[in-house]
């Protein structure tokens, strides 16, 4: 039987009002309805397909999961050949480019795009009458492969192209690729799957677009970025590259914020800079830029040489894999004792920057890379991760390399080493009485996150622990001015400044307070769980197992975790000590079950208040169960906004998140 004509006119306008906000999202950048009210339109819409299955088409926003598996993918022949770029190394090879095309088109200055030069997969994406109906990799650039069902899954690629005014035939030429936070979640993932671990974001890219189960790309964190043309039919086109980069923005074809026009050399090397210093901070990895002529009769004039336009060029960044000789693997012993591994490495520029050691994880790591003393290694520096060792050049390796051996003691106290069942690390059991550990616990306890002493920092630390002065953190208390002004580099004036600096920090708060005591699975969010449950450390101190596990997120390991340290009478000596030199807070306020008012929300604090300081903003909404994070995002559900706020308040207004003034934050929490 038909749908009634009601639940038809229902599905269209669900559709319209999805497509219009998949646009605002993913295309602009600027989502005008939070995540939940969007949820509740494709449940509706799923609801009704789940009804009316006959009601289904293609371009359906529901229709993102993918399709049943090929045996292998069709040829596709590119009705437009797809090019590569010739590239250009530096700013020099540049300007030889900028001065040939002046030369050919006998003109003194021309007008560029400059774009970002993503690093991904080629696709090329074929609109028919606005619905998208073969997606297709570069391949050799005559003919590639037939990818509609996978490319149909990557959500910032449109099912139908938005507007009217668009040709019969509309190729999409763009880039697919994952973002740097996409890529670490889905290796996180795969880790914890035992799957395929991918070598950098380009890999996992390719590896999950080029899937023959579709579904399986359903659930990769795919991007697309579009950035020319292939074949169009039965419509003029506007006269400049950035003006069809607008309008493809404008049938709903995510174009990259970046692009820019820009005149002569001097613009394109002005934007290289730019965006080189943004690198590190953009969401997703881009190995150079693109410049382009602007105008297409200039663009069809110059032409082509072999498979590369005239009228292009990609500017590259520097590498951020290079290969080198790993000298050594030593072992780090961290704050808690976990044994870490660091491959030591002759010199090698990354990114523009030198490398000499990289973390190898923990020994699973090393298994999984088979990485041995001597070997060629291909390290890699990408944003501001720590550098890592991707993978080894086997056919370089040495005859009689030796596998690397975690070492039975510990490098600093010769402690006894174990790897408990289920844990990636190895663990020194020497406690504070390894150096180590305990210099990593000082200067942990001293952090600004946790007791926040100014001044104090790594170096001041390993001196004062040289010297003898202090043993553990209460030691630090114990200081004077004479002790301090004696130290190399250490002059009266900053002896006094250390000494007011400890002396402020002995007014915090409990929760700052467990943090800095480093008991390991404790981070600063546990430990403010932990102060508002149990509202005193002697609370915290007599709680047993299960007890401990009826704080939320509380699981066994943590619970063990902190019994474990308050069994520990050294500990339980430290903060006696540290409580007799005059380290207090104010009585937190301990939640009850039946307080938890605002269990879930999220929350994020912006300007000054006026009755109360953010931390104590803080703690009250924590108390009532709320979360409370720094940056404000679409599952934000209210931004106080107090005096002078700062960019989160326009956020908030942008994305349509709620925002508090304190008499209203003050009324929530009553
Ligand atoms: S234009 C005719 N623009 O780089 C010009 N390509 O090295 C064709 N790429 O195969 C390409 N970002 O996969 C162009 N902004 C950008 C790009 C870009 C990345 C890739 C593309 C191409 C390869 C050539």
């Amino acid at each position: 039987m038909a749908a009634p004509k009601k639940v038809q006119q229902r599905l269209a306008a669900l559709r319209k009002e999805i497509d219009h906000h998949n646009y605002r999202y993913y295309v602009l950048d600027d989502p005008e309805i939070p995540d939940a009210a969007y949820d509740r339109l494709l449940r509706e819409l799923q609801e009704i397909e789940t009804n009316h299955p006959e009601l289904i088409t293609p371009e359906s926003p529901s229709q993102r999961v993918g399709a049943s598996p090929v045996t292998a993918f069709q040829e596709v022949r590119h009705a437009v050949p797809m090019l590569s770029l010739s590239n250009a190394f530096s700013n020099e090879e540049t300007s030889d480019f900028d001065r040939r095309v002046r030369e050919r088109l006998q003109v003194d200055s021309v007008e560029y795009t400059a774009e970002p030069k993503f690093d991904g997969l080629a696709v090329s994406l074929r609109y028919e009458n606005g619905k998208l109906v073969q997606g297709a990799t570069r391949g050799d650039g005559t003919r590639g492969e037939d990818i509609t069902q996978n490319v149909r899954t990557v959500s910032t690629i449109p099912l139908h192209l938005l507007g009217t005014n668009y040709p019969a035939v509309l190729e999409v030429r763009g880039e697919v690729l994952m973002s740097i936070a996409g890529f670490a979640a889905l290796n996180e993932r795969q880790r914890a799957n035992n799957e395929k671990v991918f070598a950098n974001p380009r890999n996992a890219a390719a590896g999950s677009l080029r899937q023959l189960d579709s579904r399986i790309t359903a659930n990769r964190p795919l991007e697309f970025f579009c950035y020319g043309l292939g074949e169009v039919v039965g419509r003029e086109l506007p006269a400049l590259h950035s003006e069809i980069l607008e309008l493809l923005r404008h049938w709903g074809v995510r174009v990259a914020a970046e692009t820019k026009v820009v005149n002569g050399v001097e613009g394109c090397l002005t934007f290289y800079r730019d965006i080189m210093q943004r690198r590190d901070s953009l969401p997703y990895e881009i190995d150079g830029v693109v410049y382009k002529v602007n105008r297409l009769d200039q663009q069809e004039k110059l032409g082509f040489v072999s498979r590369a336009p005239r009228w292009a060029v990609a500017h590259k960044f520097p590498a951020q894999e290079e290969m080198t000789t790993l000298l050594a693997i030593d072992v780090q012993v961290g704050r808690t004792g976990a044994i870490t591994p660091v491959a030591r490495l002759e010199p090698v520029v990354v990114g523009g920057v030198t490398v000499s050691n990289a973390t190898l994880h923990n020994e699973d790591e090393i298994e999984r890379l088979d990485v041995r003393k001597g070997d060629t290694v291909i390290v890699r520096r990408a944003g501001d991760v720590i550098p890592e060792i991707v993978s080894v050049v086997a056919a370089k390796r040495k005859k009689g390399a030796r596998h690397f051996r975690m070492p039975t003691h510990c490098p600093v106290c010769n402690s006894e080493v174990v790897r408990l069942e289920g844990e990636a690390a190895a663990r020194c059991t020497g406690g504070l009485f390894c150096d180590a550990q305990r210099r990593e616990s000082i200067k942990h306890f001293a952090s600004r996150r946790a007791m926040d002493i100014e001044g104090l920092g790594d170096k001041l630390v390993d001196q004062l622990d040289d010297s003898g002065l202090i043993n553990d953190i209460a030691d630090l208390y114990t200081l004077n001015k004479q002790d301090l002004a004696d130290l190399e580099r250490m002059g009266d004036k900053s002896a006094v400044n250390l000494l007011a600096a400890l002396d402020k920090s002995k007014n915090t708060t409990l929760a700052r307070f467990l943090f800095s005591l480093g008991i390991r699975l404790v981070g600063e969010a546990t430990a403010q769980t932990l102060a508002s449950h149990f509202g005193s450390v002697e609370d915290l101190q007599a709680a047993d197992l299960e007890a401990l596990q009826l704080v939320p997120d509380v699981g066994p390991a943590v619970a063990e975790s902190i019994r474990a340290f308050f069994h520990e009478k050294h500990n339980r000596d430290v903060i006696k000590k540290l409580r007799k030199a005059g380290i207090h807070w104010p009585k937190p306020e301990v939640v009850n079950k039946s307080k938890q008012t605002l269990q879930g929300k999220i929350f994020v604090l912006t300007g000054t208040l006026e009755k109360m300081t953010r931390d104590e903003a803080k703690q009250a909404l924590q108390a009532r169960g709320a979360k409370v994070t720094g940056s404000v995002s679409k599952k934000t559900d209210y931004v106080v906004g107090g005096k002078d706020p700062g960019s989160k308040y326009d956020k908030a207004q942008q994305l349509g998140v709620r925002i508090l003034d304190e008499a209203g934050l003050r009324k929530l929490l009553k």
